[in-house]
């Protein structure tokens, strides 16, 4: 099969596509899927560059989120047929054309598989990190006003799940983004606020009734101004900056959300959610798709076609 693999950890340019690439099989628990079109994380960048700290096997696929039919299904596995189209998160590359999943949901007839392709990674962030957060929750007093939820780096795929998601849940979201995307917030129903220096007194200036909850989804140093905002670090959440603030953090080690890929997809299909696709790129541009998603302001999902 065709796939984009890397033998040595580096810059993008270690991404080449190989024709002759075995094939994976599915394998007890888990389904095998044609692949369609395969989303762009972080995570696939630090592997890559070996940031990540993992020891890479060589040569490997990267990513980790796709979404295709399903053409295997192995040993112990209900609910899902040969035919099914699907989205979800492969242990082990899926820049290919065939790649194994461990965990799927059902791709909904309204979302085409680039954008769906462009979900597992953001949606089960999101989900987790909002319940770790307790948006929505009852253990935030708050009087008779909307739960204020302060979420850093709102307009990124991470971020921006999370504003709607908080949103759904019934809270005053304030997102942060750069200028170029505050309209789009905006027509979300976020209130957008420019990141950067002077931070805390522009969101204090939108919410003078006080922030009861943040979220850091975009690291660079904010997480001490969210605890300022909050007034209690256990009131704030991170999932990309891990340093010792106090701050409680998740990277899914203690456990995944994966209940969310359906319950965003739904979402998004019923129209209350939106998760933009900034780009898309051929196997053989897989460098440029983890540039784009690397410069930090892709500006919605980055996602490579698979052929
Ligand atoms: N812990 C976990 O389980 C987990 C899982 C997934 C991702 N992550 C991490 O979460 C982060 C976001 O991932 P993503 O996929 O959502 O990334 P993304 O789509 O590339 O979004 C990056 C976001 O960062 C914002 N940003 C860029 N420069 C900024 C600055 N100086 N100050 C504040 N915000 C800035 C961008 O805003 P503009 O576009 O508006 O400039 C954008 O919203 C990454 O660090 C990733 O490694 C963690």
């Amino acid at each position: 099969m065709r796939a984009v693999r890397f033998a040595e950890t580096g810059p993008s340019s270690v991404l080449h596509v190989d024709d002759d690439v075995l094939e994976p099989h599915a394998g007890p628990g888990r389904i095998r899927i044609a692949v369609a079109a395969a989303g762009v994380n972080a995570w696939d960048r630090k592997v890559r560059s070996g940031l990540a700290g993992i020891p890479v096997p060589a040569p490997r696929i990267p990513g980790g989120d796709a979404a295709g039919v399903v053409d295997e299904v192995g040993d112990g596995v209900t609910g899902v047929s040969v035919g099914d189209e699907v989205f979800g998160i492969g242990p082990a590359g899926v820049t290919a054309q065939h790649a194994v999943l461990t965990h799927w949901a059902a791709k909904p007839g309204g979302l085409s598989f680039v954008q769906a392709a462009g979900l597992p990674t953001p949606a089960e962030t999101a989900v987790r990190a909002l319940d770790l957060l307790g948006v929505g929750g009852t253990d935030v007093h708050r009087g008779d006003r909307r739960e204020t939820v302060v979420i850093s780096g709102a307009a990124g795929g991470v971020g921006l799940t999370a504003a709607q998601l908080a949103r759904e849940r019934g809270a005053h979201v304030i997102g942060t983004a750069s200028p170029a995307r505050h309209d789009l917030l905006r027509a979300l129903g976020i209130t957008p606020v420019a990141y950067g220096a002077g931070l805390a007194g522009r969101v204090r200036a939108l919410a003078p009734d006080g922030v009861d909850l943040a979220l850091d989804a975009a690291g660079h140093g904010v997480v001490p101004e969210l605890i300022a905002l909050t007034g209690d670090a256990a009131h704030v959440v991170s999932i990309a900056d891990f340093s010792a603030h106090g701050a409680r953090t998740t990277d899914g080690g203690e456990g995944r959300s994966w209940h969310a890929l359906a319950e965003v997809a739904a979402l998004i299909e019923a129209g209350r959610l939106e998760l933009p696709v900034a780009s898309t790129f051929p196997m053989a541009e897989a460098a440029a798709a983890h540039d784009l998603s690397e410069s930090g302001h892709a500006g919605g999902r980055v996602v490579i076609l698979i052929g």
